[in-house]
């Protein structure tokens, strides 16, 4: 999310709760407020966000009240506007990469230079701004969105991605339609 590690070893050092939590989880290390232990940590979080029965689990086990009308609008507008060629599977996400920026390319603040997705790894000029289609499930949760993390409205992020990955303008209904679904 835009943090390079120095940067995210500076916070946790300055935050002296986080210190003692390290310290607490890593007992058998001198120094544990290091970038793998934060990894760990993350992995370990990550491990927590399981959504069993989430509303949506039960609207597809055949509970049609499990979502409201509005969820319910939200979910069709995510398959046929084309959300869900994307964003698909078990975590709603997560299966595959794509250029940011498929019909229209985003502004340079969401294509930072200092991170050109798959790129970095294959060297390919295509995979310059090719990033994984971010799971979706808890995405209210987690902001700020995208790579460059300068988005910090769901709503606003669902706009980006009408118009960059399909090339329509969502109307303030239809956004706010998909964010109910979302959440
Ligand atoms: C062509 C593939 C594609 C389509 C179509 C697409 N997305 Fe995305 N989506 C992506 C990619 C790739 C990213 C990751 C971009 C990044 O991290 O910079 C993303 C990121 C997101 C995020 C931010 C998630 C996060 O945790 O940062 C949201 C929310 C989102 N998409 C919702 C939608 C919605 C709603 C639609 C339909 C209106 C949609 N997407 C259509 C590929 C797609």
């Amino acid at each position: 999310m835009n943090a390079t590690p120095d940067h995210v070893l500076n916070t946790l050092n300055s935050m002296s709760d986080y210190v003692v939590m390290f310290k607490k989880a890593f007992p058998n290390e001198a120094s544990p407020v290091i970038f793998d232990n934060f990894a760990k940590a993350i992995e370990a979080f990550e491990a927590t966000l399981i959504t069993p029965a989430a509303p949506f689990d039960q609207y597809l086990e055949g509970d049609t009240t499990a979502l409201n009308d509005q969820q319910k609008a939200g979910l069709k507008l995510f398959m046929q506007t084309g959300c869900s060629s994307c964003h698909n599977g078990i975590n709603v996400g997560g299966q595959d990469y794509f250029p940011f920026g498929v019909i229209e390319r985003p502004g340079a603040t969401l294509l930072p230079a200092s991170d050109k997705g798959r790129y970095a790894v294959t060297k390919a000029a295509s995979d310059e701004y090719v990033f994984r289609a971010a799971p979706l499930r808890n995405v209210a949760l987690r902001t700020p969105y995208f790579h460059s993390g300068q988005v910090w409205s769901l709503k606003q992020a669902v706009g980006v991605m009408g118009e960059t990955q399909l090339g329509i303008e969502l109307s303030d209904k239809e956004k706010n339609d998909i964010v109910a679904f979302l959440r």
